[in-house]
């Protein structure tokens, strides 16, 4: 119907007549002139209706409102100099209609589109709306762009694509699973994949050797700003590899999906261990766009006559004193800002926040007081402390510690202002530990049981760890994988270790440990979860913003009112009775 998209249109342009489509974003009647800003999936032009041009096209044009539908033709012409729109694309022209069609009325939007002080669960109710905005309609381009990216890179590597099923077996990704009832099977269920890793294992099994998928995958779980019940990972898995040669694809298919995006990334990506990322940045996804180590000073606490401190420094696997230091923090905060600090770091588990500040006379503090002279000037050569800086330490119980302290650097950053938005800092995170403890003391797998150790015959379960890798980009977990076992006899240890015993074994995963008893070649992958990616690609505040139709923070969706009651007639044929609680 249309001769172009809005804003394929400029001053180059000038003197041609167009045909255009689209929705009225609005409109406004100048003394008789009526300028209405036409929206098409492109963007906005400004169309002109001046009775002196065009009297019928004026005409119709007083009878439009909002989100109506135009079909219009129209002669392209500058705007004046003084009434150039820079704010636009298409802004410094504008046209001159001489036909206009109302294709179909709208009823009156709730919100206007492209609003963003409406709140997010009335655009969720009106998606379809929502998405309407060309701004929301760019990060479609852009995931449409990069799925292209992702396929073209890795069949170009051999990878072959695969689909596996919806309706499945529970997969062990450690979520809860989406059950779906069978009819047939009265009783049975379903569960939709967390992932599509048990399938993928298989395939290595079957001898396709490279696979990839763009996957859809379920999990229950508590959700947040970068979790969705229902996301996507760019999915992959293949044989005779090692680590290295799955970082390697990987850094390929991301550097290529990065340049369809037009941005750069040199490769390899920089690679640091678990422990590291932990002990120095308090998580295992560091944000690597900004400095501020946590320093290990628990040895120096050890010596000082804090009771409480010197206490919790006697037990140097359990606990952890960490120093942060702010440079120039001393000449930035105020007092009040310090007690927002401290309020911070308390919701996070900290007894409280102790500082010392770095005066031209000395270190400063009611800490100070508990060290000798020798270990001030160690905590400062430590800290690499200067004039006008502030140091914040955490202590206490390692996890807890850890965890509160690698949130308030954070914090701090965003503070400070420390974070570059254009920066793109990826890091690998290696050599993870292979089993984590639960909380009733027995242990789990940290990333799944068939994930390969690498040392399983050592003598304490925590010293064992697995050849599983994590990509972060920015402060986001952006994908994990592992090599996988494929040895009989390594699997069996690892059950053994995680109590899982034969009946659980056969009842869980039958069908793969059979097929991995059939010469089941090496083999590894890497999923990459899409949505994350495209959020951190079109800098979105969260996930919501790069899913069509996202679920609430509920897992609900607020424009089908998905999930619903069934009726009793479906729940009958199913089987199934529904319980008071
Ligand atoms: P993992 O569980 O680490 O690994 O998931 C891989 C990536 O998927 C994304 N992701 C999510 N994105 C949105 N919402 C969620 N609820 C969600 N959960 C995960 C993350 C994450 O890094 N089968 C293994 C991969 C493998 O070993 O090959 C797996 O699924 O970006």
């Amino acid at each position: 119907m249309r001769s172009h998209y809005n804003t394929d249109l400029n001053l180059s342009n000038v003197g041609q007549i167009v045909k255009l489509c689209g929705w009225v974003n609005s409109y406004r009647d100048h003394g008789g002139v009526i300028f209405i800003d036409l929206r098409d999936r492109s963007g906005i032009i400004q169309l002109v209706c001046d009775p002196q041009d065009n009297e019928k096209a004026h005409e119709k044009a007083s009878k439009i409102r909002n989100e109506f539908v135009l079909i219009v033709e129209g002669k392209i012409r500058p705007r004046g100099e003084e009434l150039v729109n820079s704010k636009l694309k298409t802004g410094e022209i504008e046209v001159v209609v001489s036909n206009l069609i109302i294709e179909n009325e709208s009823a009156v939007p709730p919100f206007i589109i492209g609003d963003e002080s409406v709140n997010e669960e009335l655009r969720l109710k009106y998606r379809f709306l929502d998405l309407r905005n060309p701004k929301l309609y760019e990060n479609f381009a852009l995931r449409s762009k990069v799925c292209m990216a992702a396929r073209t890179s890795l069949v170009n590597m051999g990878f072959l694509e695969v689909e596996t099923p919806i309706l499945t077996k529970a997969t062990p990704e450690g979520a809860r699973d989406y059950l779906v009832p069978s009819r047939v099977h009265r009783g049975e269920f379903y569960a939709l994949p967390q992932s599509p890793q048990l399938f993928k294992q298989l395939l290595m099994c079957a001898g396709f050797e490279r696979y990839f998928q763009i996957a859809k995958c379920f999990r229950d779980e508590d959700l947040r700003a970068d979790r969705q019940p229902e996301f996507t990972q760019i999915d992959v898995e293949m044989s005779f590899c090692e680590q290295k040669d799955v970082i390697e694809v990987a850094e390929i298919f991301l550097r290529d999906i990065f340049k369809a995006c037009g941005k750069e990334i040199n490769t390899p990506l920089r690679q640091m261990s678990y422990k590291e990322a932990m002990e120095h940045y308090g998580c295992d996804k560091p944000d690597l766009r900004f400095d501020l180590k946590l320093i290990d000073v628990i040895d120096i606490f050890a010596r000082s006559n804090n009771e409480i401190f010197a206490n919790i420094a006697k037990d140097t696997k359990k606990n952890r004193i960490k120093a942060l230091k702010v440079p120039k923090g001393d000449t930035i905060f105020s007092k009040r800002q310090m007690q927002r600090f401290e309020e911070f770091v308390r919701k996070f588990g900290a007894q409280g926040l102790a500082f010392i500040q770095v005066k031209e006379e000395g270190l400063k503090g009611p800490l100070c007081k508990f060290f000798t002279q020798e270990d001030l000037d160690e905590l400062s050569k430590r800290c690499a402390l200067e004039v006008g800086d502030v140091v914040f330490f955490g202590a206490g119980s390692k996890k807890i510690v850890l965890d509160y302290m690698g949130r308030f650097r954070i914090f701090l950053a965003q503070e400070l202002k420390l974070i570059n938005p254009d920066a793109l800092e990826f890091v690998w995170i290696v050599d993870f530990p292979m089993f984590e403890e639960n909380e009733e003391g027995t242990h789990s797998a940290m990333h799944h049981p068939f994930t390969m150790p690498k040392n399983i015959d050592e003598k304490e379960i925590e010293d064992i760890s697995s050849i599983a890798y994590d990509i972060v980009l920015n402060g986001v977990e952006l994908g994990g994988g592992s090599i996988r076992i494929h040895k009989h006899e390594i699997q069996q240890k690892v059950f053994k270790l995680l109590n899982i015993d034969e009946n659980e074994q056969k009842e869980k995963f039958d069908f793969l440990l059979d097929a991995l008893s059939f010469g089941a070649p090496p083999h590894g992958g890497i999923a990459i979860g899409l949505d994350r990616l495209i959020m951190l690609l079109s800098k979105a505040n969260s996930i919501r913003e790069v899913i069509a139709f996202p679920k609430t923070q509920k897992a609900q969706c607020l424009m089908t009112q998905a999930p619903s009651a069934p009726s009793s007639e479906a729940l009958r044929e199913l089987g199934i009775k529904l319980r008071e609680n």
